[in-house]
């Protein structure tokens, strides 16, 4: 479900913009998935795995971004270029969103990243806020909210009511891996989200798990599955 809008730019060209929905299909994010997705798979080449993932979901997610005319002098005379202008927030839903913070902060070196604090509890599977530290004004240009994984939707939705509370006009989720459920309910409440994907599952398992997912990104990441 994706749709999509015509925006002038301040380099003056018109771009589309798309909201909703949007898989990422490339033979590298399909390659990478599913090791990330393999339960052999060890702490140290998870990690690895959720960076190169989080550099091709920012690649993607960022072509729309605004810029402005640039020119610099290089050794030899003037080139005529562009750079990204507005300000950029970096939001990671703790603590799985920490593991996509640095690859997508070596793209955009001059975001800022403000943390988002919530877990699921494991009865309700409704998320539980335990911090937020978003000042009350001057809210960012464009936010990337960051989690591995967007099951039911909860996190990704109280993620994006809080930066819809604090003004954002335009938020970008990265989430690897989705429930359609959960993506479903996210963009019918916030359809003007653009929620960025490298692929969709059918399932909900009765613990609110992604079937057939990954796992618990967090624990997966920080190594910290209960055997
Ligand atoms: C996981 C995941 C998301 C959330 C997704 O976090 O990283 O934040 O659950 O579930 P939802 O879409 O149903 O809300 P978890 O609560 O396990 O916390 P953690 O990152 O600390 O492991």
């Amino acid at each position: 479900m994706a749709g999509s809008a015509a925006i002038e730019a301040q380099d003056g060209q018109a771009r589309t913009r798309q909201c909703g929905v949007i898989q990422i299909r490339h033979p590298l994010v399909a390659h990478h998935v599913t090791r990330l997705r393999n339960k052999e798979t060890r702490p140290s080449e998870f990690r690895a795995l959720v960076r190169k993932l989080a550099v091709l979901m920012a690649y993607e997610a960022t072509k729309d971004l605004d810029v402005r005319p640039h020119s610099v002098e290089t050794p030899l005379t003037t080139a005529e270029g562009s750079q990204v202008v507005g300000r950029i927030g970096l939001v990671p839903i703790l603590r799985a969103g920490l593991g996509m913070v640095d690859p997508v902060l070596d793209l955009l070196p001059m975001a800022e990243v403000w943390h988002l604090g919530l877990y699921r509890d494991e009865d309700t599977a409704q998320p539980v806020r335990y911090y937020d530290k978003l000042p009350a004004e001057r809210p960012v240009d464009v936010a990337l909210i960051v989690d591995p994984m967007l099951a039911t939707g909860g996190s990704v939705a109280a993620a994006l009511m809080t930066l819809r509370d604090w003004g954002v006009p335009q938020v970008k989720v990265l989430s690897l891996i989705a429930s359609q459920e959960g993506v479903d309910m996210v963009s019918l409440q916030f359809p003007e989200a653009q929620i960025y994907v490298c692929q969709v599952d059918p399932d909900l398992n009765s613990r609110k798990f992604i079937v057939p997912g990954l796992g618990d990104a967090g624990d997966r990441i920080f190594n910290t599955v209960e055997e």
